[in-house]
C-alpha cells in the first residue's frame, strides 16, 4: 500500500477526469463494493471511454482495483482525492514528513498558508486489509473500513471544534475531507516520552484540569492515556478524540473513570507519584475543588 507521501507525489500528475472518477467512486462507498463502468461514467459525467481510460490510469497507480463486477476505491485513491480537495480549497499546501505511523492512522506534518499543520490520515482496517491483499482478493469490508475512517475523521473534527470553541486545550481543527483531518501542529512531547518532571503533582493537576474542562464542555475522551497527552512547555494538550463520548451519555462516567485511572497509574509507575483516583474523579466532576 502506498504511503500518503507517495500518493501526494503521484496525485500531482492526475487530471480532472481522474479526480471525477475518484469522486464518483467515493460516492458509492458504503453502498457498493464494486461499481460498474456505466455507473461510474454516469455519476462522473464523463463519456464511458474517458472514464475507462481514467480508471486504467488509476488502476496502474494502485488507486483503484478492478474485478469482473466493476471497480473499487482503495485507500491510495481516497488519499489522492482528499489531498486534491484540500489543496483546491487552500486548506493544505504541502505534505511534509511522517510524525507518527500507527495502526489505525498516520500523522504527517504539512503546511497550510503560513501555518505548520498536522495531517491525520485514518487507516482503519489497514492491518486486516493487508491480509486480504495477500489472499489476492478484496473483501467486501474494504469500503466499509474506508467509511469508518471517514466517520472517525469527521467525528474527531467535530469534537475538536466543540472543545476548542469552549477554550479547551486540544489542537485547533482546521479542515476535514473524507478520512483526512488537518489540525494545528503541536510542537510538544508525548507524555509517554517524558522521563522526569520537576513537579509531578503540578503536571497531574494540569492534566486533570484539562480533562475537567473538556468534561464541562460536554465531552469525555474515552481513550485517554500517556499516549494521548502532549506536553508543550507548561501546557498540556489532549489529542486523539474520535471516540469521545458526550458527558451526558450513560457511558461517560465509566469512560471518565478509566481515563483518570490510566493517567494516575502512569504517574505512579513513571514518576513514583501516587494520587487518589477517586479524589481526582470528584475534582473532574466539579464536586471537589482539590484534585490531588
Ligand atoms: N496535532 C498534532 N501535532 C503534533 N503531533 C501530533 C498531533 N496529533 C497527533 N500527533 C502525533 O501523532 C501520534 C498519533 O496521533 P493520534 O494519537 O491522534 O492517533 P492514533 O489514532 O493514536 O494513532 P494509532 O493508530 O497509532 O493509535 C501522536 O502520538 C502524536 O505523536
Ligand atoms: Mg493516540
Amino acid at each position: 500500500m502506498s504511503t500518503l507521501r507517495e500518493v501526494a507525489e503521484l496525485s500531482a500528475a492526475l487530471s480532472e477526469s481522474e479526480y471525477r472518477v475518484l469522486r464518483a467512486l467515493a460516492m458509492f462507498l458504503g453502498s457498493r463494493m464494486h461499481v460498474p463502468l456505466e455507473m461510474i461514467s454516469a455519476s462522473a459525467g464523463l463519456p464511458q471511454e474517458l472514464a475507462e481510460s481514467s480508471l486504467s490510469i488509476l488502476e496502474g497507480l494502485g488507486m483503484v482495483v478492478r474485478n469482473p463486477a466493476g471497480y473499487a476505491l482503495v485507500y491510495a485513491g481516497l488519499d489522492a482525492l482528499s489531498l486534491h480537495e484540500l489543496r483546491a480549497r487552500g486548506q493544505l499546501d504541502a505534505l511534509g514528513t511522517p510524525i507518527a505511523l500507527g495502526k489505525e492512522s498516520d500523522v504527517y506534518s504539512g503546511i497550510a498558508g503560513s501555518r505548520e499543520v498536522a495531517v491525520k490520515a485514518y487507516r482503519i482496517g489497514r492491518v486486516s486489509f493487508r491480509k486480504v491483499k495477500r489472499l489476492r482478493s478484496y473483501g467486501p469490508q474494504a469500503g466499509g473500513w474506508m467509511l469508518a475512517s471517514i466517520m472517525s475523521a469527521s467525528s474527531e473534527f467535530a469534537s475538536l471544534r466543540r472543545l476548542r470553541s469552549a477554550g479547551q486545550p486540544v489542537p485547533e481543527p482546521l479542515a476535514v475531507r473524507y478520512h483526512l483531518l488537518v489540525m494545528e501542529r503541536i510542537d510538544g512531547t508525548l507524555l509517554r516520552r517524558v522521563r522526569e518532571v520537576a513537579d509531578p503533582a503540578r503536571l497531574l493537576r494540569r492534566i486533570l484540569e484539562a480533562i475537567r474542562g473538556c468534561y464541562m464542555a460536554g465531552l469525555v475522551h474515552a481513550d485517554l492515556s500517556e499516549f494521548n497527552v502532549m506536553i508543550r512547555g507548561d501546557d498540556v494538550i489532549l489529542i486523539d478524540w474520535p471516540q469521545s463520548i458526550r458527558s451526558d451519555d450513560p457511558a461517560a462516567l465509566p469512560a471518565l473513570e478509566r481515563d483518570i485511572a490510566n493517567i494516575v497509574r502512569f504517574f505512579r509507575k513513571r514518576f513514583g507519584f501516587s494520587a487518589d483516583a477517586g479524589r481526582a474523579l470528584e475534582y473532574v466532576l466539579g464536586r471537589s475543588p482539590e484534585c490531588c
